[in-house]
């Protein structure tokens, strides 16, 4: 393992930028350098709490030796500092989604092969261990051949109200259809061919915020179909920020996680048994390796040689995922992923 260090910048330090920062600056093999959001008085106070330079100016960033770049801005504005990053030969770790429209994200991976330098999408929940436990469930055949999944991630309405400043720019589908659409494609190992999808723009429009309060959406992958419903619109009184429920269904089994129990389920004929379970590292919102994972691993990979753990590939297949949701809704029809992702 190389001694060496590299030097790291964050672009966008809110809620998640601060978590990047604090990956880079607190981890032994790397150092922040310099963080940079419009906001100045927010990358100044991320600056003096983590003992680095802040900037407005992202020229600061492209012209100095930093070699590893993460970008947290909001959803719809990952592309442009991505590829003035990537332009400059940086590395780079963008936020999930990687881009909002697949030919933009398309875009970012090939500037990173023609400049040689690496990409990856913070993709954080496959860091989490129980997700890793249910991929590994499902890839060991416990719930037999995956016929059919459902996953429900919503957040309070006060995720879009309160706490983004942009939630009209961007919609649950963004915030967390990137999450679940990554996940089920992680635990199936299969691609997604078409999307069909219902979505409603009612409660948030009338109060002054466009984007969708709910949508369904069927994936078709490869062999199995999976229902993904989110909604922005959870009352306050919701015991959580996020409501998390999901179950794959197979022909000899079926495996759920229910984010209120906290904890998993699983009935299998190839076990022979049902159980439910709460490892004490469910709570995937509190773990550090969800938000510090990807940074870290671009960091390692930097220094070390290879690939990051998550490819641009993946950030690229759930934004053609979310795209032909909204293209499907906007259309009434079923959209198929080869109209958005080139052959
Ligand atoms: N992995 C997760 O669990 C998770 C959770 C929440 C958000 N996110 C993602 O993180 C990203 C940021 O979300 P957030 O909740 O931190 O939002 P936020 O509003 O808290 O932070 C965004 C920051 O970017 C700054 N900014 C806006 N435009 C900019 C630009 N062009 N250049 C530089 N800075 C700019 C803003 O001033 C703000 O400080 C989003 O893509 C979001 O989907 C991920």
């Amino acid at each position: 393992m190389s001694e060496k260090r590299a030097k790291a910048a964050v672009v966008g330090v809110g809620l998640i930028g601060e978590q990047h920062a604090d990956a880079y600056a607190n981890y032994h093999r790397s150092d922040l350098v310099v963080v940079h959001d419009l906001n100045a008085e927010r990358a100044q106070a991320v600056a003096d709490r983590l003992g680095c330079k802040a900037t407005t100016n992202l020229a600061d960033i492209a012209n100095s030796d930093v070699e590893v770049v993460s970008v947290a801005t909001p959803d719809h504005l990952h592309y442009e500092a991505t590829m003035a990053m990537l332009e400059a030969g940086k590395h780079v770790c963008v936020e999930k989604p990687l881009a909002t429209i697949t030919k933009e994200a398309e875009g970012m991976v090939r500037l990173a092969a023609e400049k040689g330098v690496k990409l990856t999408v913070n993709l954080g929940n496959r860091w989490n261990d129980g997700f890793k436990s249910i991929r590994d469930s499902v890839q060991s055949g416990e719930v037999g051949d995956p016929v059919f999944g459902y996953c429900r991630c919503s957040d309070t309405i006060w995720v879009p109200t309160t706490m983004l400043s942009w939630a009209g720019k961007s919609g649950p589908q963004w915030f967390l259809f990137a999450h679940t659409m990554d996940l089920f494609r992680w635990f199936l190992g299969q691609e997604p061919k078409s999307v069909y999808a219902v979505g409603t723009k009612r409660v948030l429009a009338a109060k002054g915020i466009d984007c969708f309060d709910a949508i369904q959406a069927v994936v078709q992958f490869e062999k199995t179909f999976v229902t993904f419903e989110t909604s922005w619109i959870l009352p306050e009184a919701w015991p959580a920020i996020v409501e998390f429920e999901l179950t794959v269904n197979g022909d000899k089994g079926r495996l759920g996680f229910d984010g209120i129990r906290g904890g998993f389920e699983l009935s299998s004929d190839i076990v022979g048994k049902h159980m439910f379970a709460r490892p004490s590292l469910w709570n995937y919102f509190k773990l550090p390796d969800s938000w510090w994972g990807a940074p870290r691993n671009l960091v390692d990979v930097v220094l070390d040689g290879g690939d990051p753990t998550i490819d641009a590939a993946d950030g690229v297949a759930v934004t053609a995922m979310i795209e032909a949701t909204e293209r499907s809704i906007a259309e009434g029809r079923p959209v198929q992923i080869s109209e958005l992702i080139s052959a």
